[in-house]
Order: C-alpha cells, then structure tokens, then sequence
C-alpha cells in the first residue's frame, strides 16, 4: 500500500487504522506496540527531564491523505484538542484533487548569537572580527567534527549593531539535527575570542529561534468544486485579509497553523516552543504582526494557499532518539532528512489553517465541535465507545 489517501479511515477502529499504518509504514511487530501502548517508561522519561515521576498521555492520531512534493504520507500529531487531526486530513484530501502541496525547506542554517556589550568603538571591533572570520568559523567546527563530516557546521558570520550592544551571529548548518546542542556549544566557545578581538564583554551566548535562514515554503491550490463554489473561495480570500490589518485576528488564524504543526513537532519529539517562538516572531518581524499564510484565487477561480515560516525541526539527537513512539512516527512518515520533515510541518500548517478558514467561514467552527460533543452524549447514553477519533466535524474524508 502506496497511498496515504485512504477513504472512511476515521470510520475504522483505532486497531483497523494501526494495520493501515504498519502495512503503509513497515514498522516493526515491536513499533507498532510503541503506537498502540503510546507511552514512554517512566526509566526512559528520567532520562530525558529532571524529577521524574511518570509520563503525561497525549492523544496521538494519524491525519490521512496528504501528498507532498508528489509523495504520500501518513502524518502523525500528538494533540489534545478535537476537530485538529480530522479537519488536516480532510484539507489534505481536498488539496490532492489539485496535485496536493508544494513544500520546500532551504537549507538548515541556524544563527547563534554572541551580544557583546562595552564595546567602545563598534567600527573597529567589527573590522577585526571580520579579519579574524575563518579562524573564528573553524574554532566553532572544532566543537564538532561530526556536523562537519556531514556537510555542515558554521559557514558565515553576520554583525548587527543594536545601540550600546553589538551581535556576532554565527550561522550555521544543523543538517539533521534542530542544532540547539551544537549552536549553543560553539557560541561558548567562541565568546573569549570575540570578547577579546572587540574588547567588550559577551552576555549572552546562545541560538535564537527566530531562524529566518531555515524555512519552509508551502503552497497548495484548493479546487473550488471541492470547496462548494467560489463563494467559499471569496470568503476564505476575505478572512485571510482581515488577519492581515486585525493583529487579534492575526494571533487565532497563526494558532490555527500551530495547531497542526506543533502537533506533528511534538508527535515527533521535537520542540514545540522552538518552532512556536520561531513561527511567532517571524510573523512579527516586520512593522507588525501578521498571518503566516495568504490566500489568493487564481485565474481558474480556485483558491491558492501559501505559508512561509522558520522551521527548526531535527531528526536525530535529542527526545527523537529516545522517545520510542517518536522514534516510531519518523519511521512511519519515512523521511530522509529534516529539511523534509520541515517540509511536512509546512504542508500540514496550511492545510490545518485552509481547514479552520474553511470552517470558519462556512458552517462555522462550533457546529463541528458541537457534533463532536453531540455523539459523545449519544455514545455515553448508549454504553458504546464514543467514536471521538472517527468523525470528521465538517466533512466525509
Ligand atoms: C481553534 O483551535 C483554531 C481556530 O480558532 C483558528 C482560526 O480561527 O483560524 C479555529
């Protein structure tokens, strides 16, 4: 089984939908346990943070049919709101009609900033710390031979000056990794000798997650037949607007696209405040908050979705390597790199935020979760199982 379109999957059991993704995946007899038990032990949760008692049980579901870049995916995300996983998977059915979505990360360079205060003559500290560049970049790679061997490590330097303060941004090459660990290591150790080189003092020495040089681009065209007329198209081209001049309106439509990403961030043991903190100033980095996303409607009078945001998502290292359900959602999206997992967060933030639009400006949002809420009752009264995860609360899938 090849393709992540898979047609009533909501109306089959959380058993029936775990043999799709295992068949889809070719995840182990012993994966598929990781999926289906869903926890992490308390002697594997005490490695990773600090007075640990237990573990803190997250829903976790796949979201169906999603074709990104021409390749099929299964996409897991840890969330606990209802509606999120159903409406992803119906705006990436609908976005397949059209050739699914576009995504494309750049290259995964991230900036370690060095704030260096008491500088007396900017100017010249920067002179000679321009002059002082490759050996500044290979006293950074010398923290990590690894990276290097990889491909990656730091590549450039940048200086801003802001006031009495002046920053050396290293930038650099994560490759597979969210870099947080590698970043943070090389800032320390370059601190003396830009210390020295500008005869200031270096406060701070740490990454910043406002990673402006590793983004994702996606974009998808919605078929105006799927969404029930260009009406629909209208509105959502109207609403996406509004979020533009409306900073209040602009903070729910971008939690709209987080629903989504940190989901999957977080179904993949990434970090979810990373990207949060890096989506979120990137959205106000300009002369104001804005929505992460634009709709337009193209000649055909279809509606086209486009989103840009930071994604500092890794593959390798931290609670991705030791979390085994983590461990196990990366093998069922069968991804190669982390620019490709960015590529899948952008793709699901788009279609999560179409969805709610879509929502938002059809039936509205509450009458899907109020149809959520009514077949719990129903399902309550009856003694049955409530069938929360089976239902789409705006459309068939
Ligand atoms: C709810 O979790 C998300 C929405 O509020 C997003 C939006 O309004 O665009 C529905």
């Amino acid at each position: 089984m090849t393709s992540s379109r898979i047609p009533g999957f909501y109306k089959l059991s959380p058993k029936e939908r775990l043999d799709i993704i295992a068949e889809f995946s070719g995840i182990s007899e012993e994966e598929r346990r990781f999926l289906e038990k869903s926890y992490l032990t308390t002697e594997q949760a005490d490695k990773m943070v600090e007075n640990v008692v237990g573990s803190f049980p997250i829903p976790l579901g796949f979201a169906a049919n999603f074709l990104i870049n021409g390749k099929d995916y299964i996409i897991p995300m840890a969330t606990e709101e209802p509606s999120v996983i159903a409406a992803a998977s119906n705006a990436a059915k609908i976005s397949r009609v059209r050739g699914g979505i576009k995504s494309e990360a750049t290259t995964p360079v991230m900036i370690g900033q060095i704030h260096l205060s008491g500088v007396s003559n900017q100017d010249e500290a920067e002179e000679k710390i321009l002059s002082e560049k490759d050996n500044i970049i290979e006293t950074c790679n010398s923290c990590d031979s690894t990276l290097v061997s990889l491909g990656g490590g730091a590549k450039g330097l940048e200086i801003r000056k802001l006031g009495k303060t002046m920053v050396v941004h290293l930038l650099v090459d994560c490759r597979d990794a969210m870099g947080a660990n590698a970043v943070n290591t090389m800032a320390e150790r370059i601190a003396p000798l830009l210390e020295e080189l500008s005869g200031g003092k270096a406060v701070l020495r740490i990454l910043s997650n406002l990673a402006v040089h590793r983004l994702v681009k996606s974009s998808a065209v919605f078929d105006k037949e799927e969404l029930g007329g260009e009406e629909i198209v209208d509105a959502i081209v109207d609403v996406s607007e509004i979020a533009k001049t409306d900073i209040y309106r602009a903070s729910t439509h971008n939690k709209g696209v987080m629903n989504g990403i940190s989901a999957l961030v977080l179904a993949t043991g990434n970090d979810t405040r990373a990207v949060e903190a890096g989506v979120h100033s990137y959205a106000g980095k300009g002369e104001s908050y804005i929505p992460v996303t634009s709709f337009s409607k193209n000649s055909e009078g279809d509606l086209v979705g486009e989103l840009e945001v930071p994604m500092a998502v890794g593959i390798v290292g931290g609670a991705t390597k030791i979390h085994p359900v983590a461990k196990t959602n990366l093998k069922v999206l069968g991804i190669s790199s982390a620019a490709e997992l960015a590529e899948i967060a952008g793709a699901v933030g788009l279609c999560q935020n179409f969805a709610a639009l879509k929502a938002l400006t059809s039936e509205g949002i509450q009458k899907g979760h109020m149809k959520l809420h009514a077949r719990k009752i129903e399902s309550e009264k009856m003694g049955t199982s409530s069938g929360l995860n089976n239902s789409d609360p705006n459309e068939k899938l």
